[in-house]
């Protein structure tokens, strides 16, 4: 097998030296001496006046293409770090992507594939392309692009014809989306709250948690109960590019306001949140808390990161700049979601705590970290079957942009809750799917998105209204969700 595959190498670098020895031309950059099962491919010649082939695009857009997981085929760097022409780094151990020297060398190989300003004469979007849309007869690691309308191909177009970053996304290109996640399925939903239809579906995520997204819109961050992994999902091609390892099995998880942190709350015994480095794609620590960790939070004005446990029965606070836990509070039962209130000046004012085996919730002062009282929700109207499941009465809360309403779930009562803010008087209920497990808003607070976790569907509810004008069906026991700008 080894044997074959050296000789099917060799006998590819003979004809790939064949067919880009070409008179060099400008914009062709030295080859590295790190790329030395490379070296008998020339770099690619190209026209005069041709584009330069730009690092940062490559690093950021192009890489995760050979990390990605396509149903059906092998990934990229699975053949292509050993035994194969177009020779890249092995990806070190535990790391989802290269380091910036790594993608250097790795930036060099794959040049000599490529003719700046001609995709269709680049053997890098040739080799991989079906032949029938216009790619090479055979390329012995598949075929992975049926069409040049594959947007991953597109990308690769665009970085041969001189894309740099910032002909990345613009905020203009960006509309308002909701990543639904299905906790007993393998995908996660997009929905477009325009239409109310579902515009997309990331594949190949077992057991997805928790969703957050990159605040640039450039990506979608999943935690992967099944594989304990972070998976990232390119938001333009909806594809798995890479898996974080965690320490342990992942539950909820959130984003920095910066973008360059995500927070995953990991349930285990000695409870921790992990922090990745969304540059790095790695874990760069874990913050130890008390009790196995369930969901995180960033507060609204992005300055603490909130972590609460069910068996732990606390919640901690963390602050994002320093990642040290600043403070942290007992209950008397489990902590599962929470919600918070934003003073004038942004700054958090009040905590609501969902807890175990309670159909309602906590209020919580955050500058004296006491509880003010608890709210108990409607009793289920007479005739109507409660739906008992597992301490998870009461689960899923939203407050509007704006603070001026609260929505809470009742999972018991099969029914969603709006209180004003910050008065807390009841405004209203609205009968929803079987076991409403997790709700977020629009951006403006006008709709809200209610994950039925007993129906595999989603209720949209009016937040002024007061009623339900639809339900979208989605995948396997839909539980979080998040409202996120998308391309
Ligand atoms: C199953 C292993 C495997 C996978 C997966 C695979 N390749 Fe290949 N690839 C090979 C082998 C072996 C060759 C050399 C034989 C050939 O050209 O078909 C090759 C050749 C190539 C070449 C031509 C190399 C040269 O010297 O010019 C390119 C370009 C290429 N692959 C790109 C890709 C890209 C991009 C992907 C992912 C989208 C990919 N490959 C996935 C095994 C693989």
């Amino acid at each position: 097998m080894s044997v074959l595959r050296l000789v099917l190498a060799a006998a590819s670098l003979a004809v790939t030296a064949a067919a880009l020895a070409q008179p060099s031309g400008s914009g062709s950059g030295p080859s590295s001496a790190a790329s030395r099962p490379n070296a008998a491919a020339a770099p690619a010649a190209s026209q005069p006046g041709a584009p330069s082939l730009d690092f940062e695009f490559f690093k950021a857009r192009i890489e995760p293409i050979f990390t990605t997981k396509r149903n059906g085929n092998a990934r990229c760097v699975s053949c292509h770090d050993s035994g194969t022409p177009m020779r890249l780094k092995p990806l070190p151990d535990g790391a989802a992507i290269w380091n910036d020297e790594d993608s250097r060398a790795n930036f060099e190989v794959v040049r000599a594939r490529i003719v700046p300003g001609n995709p269709d004469e680049s053997r890098l979007l040739r080799h991989p392309l079906a032949e029938d849309a216009g790619g090479d007869p055979h390329h012995d690691g598949g075929k992975h692009w049926t069409s040049k309308n594959d947007p991953e191909w597109q990308t690769l177009a665009a970085w041969v014809r001189g894309a740099t970053l910032g002909s990345a996304p613009t905020p203009t290109e960006l509309h308002a989306r909701i990543v639904q996640t299905n906790s007993a399925g393998d995908n996660v939903h997009i929905i477009d709250p325009a239409t109310n239809k579902v515009v997309g579906t990331v594949t190949g995520i077992e057991v997805g948690h928790g969703a957050g997204a990159a605040p640039d819109g450039s990506r979608i961050y999943v935690s992967n109960e099944a594989d304990s992994t972070l998976d990232v999902v390119d938001a333009r091609t909806l594809r798995v590019t890479s898996k974080i390892p965690l320490s342990g099995h992942p539950n909820n998880i959130s984003v920095s306001h910066d973008g360059k942190r995500v927070y995953v709350a990991i349930r285990e015994t000695d409870g921790v949140v992990d922090v990745v480095d969304t540059a790095a794609l790695q874990r760069v620590k874990s913050i130890p808390i008390k009790g196995a960790g369930h969901n995180t939070y960033v507060t609204p004005d992005g300055r603490y990161v909130v972590a609460g446990s069910v068996a732990g029965k606390s919640l901690t606070v963390i602050d994002q700049k320093t990642e040290q836990v600043a403070w942290a509070m007992d209950f008397d039962l489990g902590v599962r979601p929470l919600a918070f209130e934003a003073n004038k000046d942004g700054s958090t004012k009040r905590v609501f705590v969902q807890l175990t085996d309670y159909n309602g919730f906590a209020v919580v002062d955050f500058a004296t970290h006491k509880e003010l009282r608890r709210i108990e929700l409607p009793k289920i109207a007479a005739g109507k079957k409660p739906v008992l499941e597992g301490g998870n009465t009461s689960h899923g809360m939203a407050v509007t942009a704006d603070n001026s309403k609260l929505i809470v779930n009742s999972r018991l009562n099969s029914a969603v809750y709006v209180y004003s803010l910050p008065d807390l008087k009841l405004l209203g209920a609205v009968d929803v799917g079987v076991a409403p497990d997790w709700v977020t808003l629009t951006p403006d607070g006008k709709t809200a998105y209610v994950a039925n976790a007993g129906s595999n569907s989603v209720s949209v509810v009016d937040m002024t209204a007061l009623h339900e004008f639809t339900r979208i069906p989605v995948g396997q026991v839909p539980k979080r969700n998040v409202s996120a700008m998308l391309p």
